[in-house]
């Protein structure tokens, strides 16, 4: 593969199908997600992918049963807990991106403890998108840019440094899982001009594998940025 993005964004969906098919409960697709998630973040940083965001949680997620709801939260937390060690030892830098003001305060402290031991690390940066809301993203650097009372007028560069991802390039490419062909309110501004490849494949079932196919699919696109095509 010649090109290799430099971040890719994962919208993970289809758990709740995933368990449904086995006649589980829906929760369970929850637990099979994570550990789908694990091989994926590793392949990444194996195949030298620098920035990897995944949504794992959205501001309309609320809306879902409050035992789903509290179920997913325990569920980040457990595997933030377990997993910590490990990102760390591979130099991970890992980043929550989204309101810290609802979640719990457990989980809240254990974000912040995340973010403090591998601020400094060299390795992948892994965005963990929780409570995340792309309007809400945009509109909170409106606020601060106002608060910080910006010289006018304000350029995107400017704007972008204000959103929650300004540590990362705007992904090249975002994957969404399940076959569902929409955004969901996820990274707004910062999908301009990805390359967005939809899948059916259920999140738990997407392997490194199914990840090899969308880079390879990536590698076969143009991107034109509004040019015109080379191949004309
Ligand atoms: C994605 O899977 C995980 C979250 C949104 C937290 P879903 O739970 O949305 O699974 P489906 O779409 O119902 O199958
Ligand atoms: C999007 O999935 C949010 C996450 C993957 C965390 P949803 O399953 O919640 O989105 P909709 O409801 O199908 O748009
Ligand atoms: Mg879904």
């Amino acid at each position: 593969m010649d090109k290799i993005p430099q971040h890719v964004a994962f919208i993970m969906d289809g758990n709740g199908r995933w368990a449904k098919k086995r006649f589980l409960p829906r929760v369970a697709g929850h637990v099979k997600g994570v550990s789908a998630l694990k091989k994926i973040v590793d392949h990444c940083d194996a195949i030298g992918i620098k920035n990897v965001t995944v949504f794992a949680f959205g501001r309309e997620n609320w809306n879902r049963p409050q035992s789903e709801v509290s179920f997913l939260m325990k569920l980040m937390l457990k595997k933030l807990n377990k997993e910590l060690g490990e990102l760390n030892s591979k130099k991970a830098q890992i980043h929550f991106i989204g309101d810290r003001t609802r979640i719990n305060h457990e989980f809240a402290k254990c974000i912040e403890h995340a973010e403090q031991l591998t601020a400094n690390n060299t390795g992948i940066i892994f965005n963990i998108c929780v409570d995340y809301s792309g309007e809400c993203d945009i509109i909170q650097a409106v606020n601060r840019i106002i608060q910080d009372k910006l010289e006018l007028p304000v350029t995107e560069q400017i704007f972008a440094k204000y959103l929650l991802t300004s540590h990362s390039p705007n992904p090249e490419l975002v994957i969404r899982t399940s076959g569902e062909s929409r955004i969901s309110n996820f990274m707004l501004w910062q999908l301009a001009y990805s390359e967005i490849y939809f899948c059916q494949t259920l999140w738990p079932d997407f392997t490194p594998i199914e990840l090899n196919k969308a880079l390879e699919w990536y590698n076969n696109r143009e991107r034109r940025f509004g040019k015109i095509s080379e191949q004309l």
